[in-house]
């Protein structure tokens, strides 16, 4: 009897492998980076509001004017971003997913076998580094929590978003045309030199028509994204630290993996150049951000060497993505609400 089990030839596992072999070092010849541009790939793209929105600076973001996008040939919907961060901005964020986000009432994968309310704080308890708990987080969730066994969202797992990350995707969002974008679910995924993430599609939202935004940081990783099913193969793309790529419309639903973490060549989070906003808080209007003053106090203990040294040992070795999703239609206020419930 004929084999109707394998239906299609997974490509998109072919070429995860390929990519994640350590037997046989994989080429980078066929990765794509947006720093080297061939037309027949990668298209620079206008969005749809160039304007400078005043609340970039304090989030540790470029103005408007100074970011690149980019489009993919083979990709309709998927955006990539040119890391859009100062320098400052980067120390910042690596910050936050590092010392704040782990924190209790989140969720972290250490859950189960520890009961850790601080994790940063746990970790150096002792004076130095706890390397071996250090290495343990691998995720943190934020907002609606992400079930990783049902992959459904509920009204009883859900904590208040951070307000910084809310602004950031606003800001993102809005620039891309999104006005009414709003992040309210989050992965924080933290990988090691070593570490993978499998191929698969995030489709737990309720909402699929709101793009996912995921802001890269730290080491370099090659992202794979192919179609809707896994016999469509993939393309390779170098993800750089501040990078952030935007999956929307087609692409929302397509598969995707990080088969590989790669040393990177610009370590931007330790450049010279680490200047901070001046203290403008005060005439720019937040829609999330309470107390706009704790951004420039972050960043300007961000910028203090000595301080920032525990976050740069965990960096040199590790990336950070936060993928930051919206979950509900627009007018819906849980995942119960009635409305949307005629499923
Ligand atoms: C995810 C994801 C990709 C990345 O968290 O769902 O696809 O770049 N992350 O780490
Ligand atoms: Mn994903």
């Amino acid at each position: 009897m004929p084999d109707n089990s394998i239906e299609f030839e997974d490509n998109f596992k072919k070429q995860f492998k390929y990519y994640k072999a350590n037997r046989v070092k994989p080429s980078f010849h066929d990765v794509m980076s947006v720093d080297v541009l061939k037309d027949n790939e990668v298209i620079t793209v206008t969005p749809l509001n160039a304007e400078t929105d005043p609340r970039g600076a304090l989030l540790g973001l470029q103005k408007q004017s100074l970011w690149h996008t980019f489009a993919f040939q083979n990709h309709p919907g998927l955006l990539l971003i040119r890391n859009p961060f100062t320098n400052a901005g980067q120390r910042y964020w690596i910050q936050r997913c590092l010392q704040e986000y782990p924190k209790k009432p989140n969720k972290l994968n250490i859950d189960i076998e520890t009961n850790v309310q601080d994790w940063w704080l746990e970790c150096f308890k002792d004076g130095e580094c706890n390397r071996v708990l250090q290495k343990k987080l691998r995720w943190t969730t934020l907002g609606y929590h992400h079930n990783w066994d049902t992959k459904v969202y509920s009204d009883e797992s859900r904590t208040p978003f951070p307000e910084d990350l809310l602004e950031l995707s606003d800001v993102v969002a809005q620039y891309l045309g999104y006005t009414n974008f709003k992040a309210e679910a989050a992965i924080v995924n933290y990988y090691h030199m070593d570490s993978t993430l499998s191929a698969h599609t995030d489709h737990s939202e309720v909402n699929l028509e709101a793009p996912l935004l995921s802001f890269s940081f730290g080491q370099s990783a090659i992202f794979l994204i192919g179609g809707k099913n896994k016999s469509i193969e993939p393309s390779a793309i170098l993800l750089q630290s501040g990078d952030i790529i935007i999956m929307s419309n087609e692409a929302r639903l397509c598969y995707h993996a990080v088969p590989r973490i790669v040393p990177t060549e610009f370590s931007p989070w330790n450049h010279e150049n680490l200047e901070i906003p001046d203290n403008t808080s005060s005439v720019v209007n937040f829609k999330y951000i309470s107390n706009p003053s704790q951004l420039i106090a972050v960043m300007e203990k961000c910028i203090n060497n000595e301080m920032w040294n525990q976050f740069n040992n965990y960096i040199e070795e590790s990336r950070i993505n936060m993928n930051v999703r919206q979950v509900l239609n627009e007018s819906q206020i849980s995942i119960t609400d009635e409305k949307f419930n005629n499923k």
